[in-house]
């Protein structure tokens, strides 16, 4: 079994940015969380950032011929971007849709997502522990259904 998990806008700023907010780990030390969990389970992982929304659909279009699902937490690109919502439908891959923060406790223009109706699950609010449980779930369901996007 193989994911892709995708960080999108400015999270490769973990750790400096807003650490009351997102918390004081890097980038490198929640793929390194997450590594460990995908050991744990006997799924290969690959890991993808990036700023800019095209680059990132480009990436969800190569990867989805690969992979199995996606671990996604799009940044900002949550709250405004109809073209990743299209190119997880046109992928078909399951995906799972976290968040370091939980975007509903905060300003009202976080409190849409272009992805969560869609996603295969979502988890909010819990730090690095949403993309391990996120991982989790994404995995669970990938052995149940193997095949549904
Ligand atoms: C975020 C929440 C988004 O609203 C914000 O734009 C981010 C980070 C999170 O992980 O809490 O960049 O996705």
């Amino acid at each position: 079994m193989r994911v892709a998990v995708i960080h999108g806008a400015n999270l490769r700023l973990l750790g400096r940015r807003e650490p009351e907010v997102y918390g004081t780990d890097t980038l490198d030390d929640v793929n390194q969380a997450i590594s460990g969990v995908g050991q744990e389970l006997g799924v290969e992982l690959e890991f993808f950032q990036s700023n800019h929304e095209g680059g990132i659909l480009d990436f969800i279009e190569e990867a989805g011929e690969r992979v199995d699902g996606f671990l996604v937490n799009p940044g900002a690109l949550t709250h405004t971007s109809v073209g990743l919502r299209d190119a997880f439908l046109g992928v078909g891959k399951p995906f799972v849709e976290v968040h370091l923060s939980n975007p509903h406790a905060r300003e009202p223009f976080r409190h849409r997502s272009f992805l969560a109706d869609v996603a295969g699950g979502v988890v909010y609010g819990f730090g690095v522990d949403s993309y391990l449980l996120g991982l989790r779930g994404l995995v669970a369901r990938l052995h149940r259904h193997p095949h549904s996007g």
